[in-house]
């Protein structure tokens, strides 16, 4: 029982930020996101009856921080009275930052564990799995940009951009390579409770969402740029409302977006987004793409840039 997979991050264009049922971890609202070929997971799950407990590695070091939220995946997938697994983890880009690895590794997780009980590649399902660990994993199944909708009882996802169609790229300031102050997890049970704007966020969702997919039908970047950029701002807002306040800006994330207004202004074709940590993505058009990289590598605290292409599904091996 073994398997290996590899997935890619993503990044919301409009956002998840709060969870209508902590117990099945279902979002509040519905998303919208690009999916990063460049950044990736690779995730191999090894279950043996010799083994005596779960045990997890992350880039060549033993993470017992994260065993049990694993553990409980496991559990849901494969039942609790399966045996007990040996996972590596290996991911090009820093963890647990708000560059969203939560939702490369567990949707490389749940793609290795059903590759490894031998059962049949469904996208709907592995989603479903993937989101009941992180919401914003259950997007990284599909590539391109990618819909997420809360059903009934469950979500569904749907690309609605192939890579082909609109090859947007994103360029990514990296502000400090620590792990966030506060998980989004309880982040958010905190601005649900406490924010004063928290419903305004969750009424207006619906509206930022059909403003996006008419963006991306249409290929128009300038549109898709203001509700963007819009609709980050708005969840920032609820976590800088929330008691204690949620800030993962800091100095250099705010002279990045500075920096992105001014490019808007001469005519660049660039929007930032920003989510549970001071990273800024800067999303744009490949003929940009340079400008805008030797731009924001200029700025005062930054420490590094990547850049990234849009990526695909999940790739999942197991071997004979
Ligand atoms: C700000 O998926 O990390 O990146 O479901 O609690 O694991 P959990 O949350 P997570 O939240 C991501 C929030 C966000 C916005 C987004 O990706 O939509």
């Amino acid at each position: 029982m073994r398997a290996f997979a590899t997935a890619h991050p993503n990044i919301a264009l409009i956002k998840y930020w709060g969870k209508r049922d902590t117990a099945k971890n279902l979002p509040a609202v519905d998303s919208l996101s690009l999916t990063l070929g460049d950044l990736w997971t690779n995730m191999n799950v090894h279950f043996s009856s010799s083994y005596d407990r779960d045990r997890l590695e992350i880039n060549n070091v033993i993470n017992d921080q994260n065993i049990s939220r694993v553990s409980k995946c496991l559990d849901s997938i494969v039942g609790k009275s399966r045996s007990f697994a040996n996972i590596v983890s290996e991911c090009n880009f820093p963890i647990s930052a708000g560059l969203a690895s939560s939702s490369s590794s567990f949707s490389a997780l749940v793609v290795a564990v059903n590759g490894a009980i031998g059962r049949k590649y469904d996208t709907q399902l592995l989603a479903s799995q993937a989101g009941s660990a992180s919401g914003s994993a259950a997007r990284s199944m599909l590539g391109g940009i990618v819909e997420l909708k809360n059903t009934q009882t469950d979500i569904q996802i749907r690309q609605l951009s192939s890579i082909e169609r609109w090859p947007l790229r994103v360029v990514i300031a990296i502000t400090s390579k620590e792990k966030k102050s506060i998980s989004s997890s309880k982040a958010m049970r905190l601005s649900a409770n406490s924010s004063p704007f928290y419903s305004a966020w969750i009424n207006n969702q619906e509206a930022d969402m059909s403003e996006g997919r008419l963006a991306i039908e249409n290929r128009d970047f300038e549109r898709l740029a203001t509700v963007s950029e819009h609709n980050c701002l708005k969840m920032h807002s609820v976590m800088w409302t929330t008691r204690p306040s949620v800030i993962y800006w800091n100095e250099a994330s705010l002279n990045c977006m500075h920096a992105i207004r001014e490019m808007q202004r001469s005519g660049e074709s660039v929007f930032f987004t920003m989510d549970a940590g001071p990273q800024i993505k800067a999303i744009c058009l490949p003929e940009n793409e340079a400008k805008i990289t030797q731009r924001l590598s200029e700025i005062k605290g930054v420490v590094s840039v990547m850049q990234s292409k849009l990526g695909g599904a999940p790739i999942s091996r197991i071997p004979k």
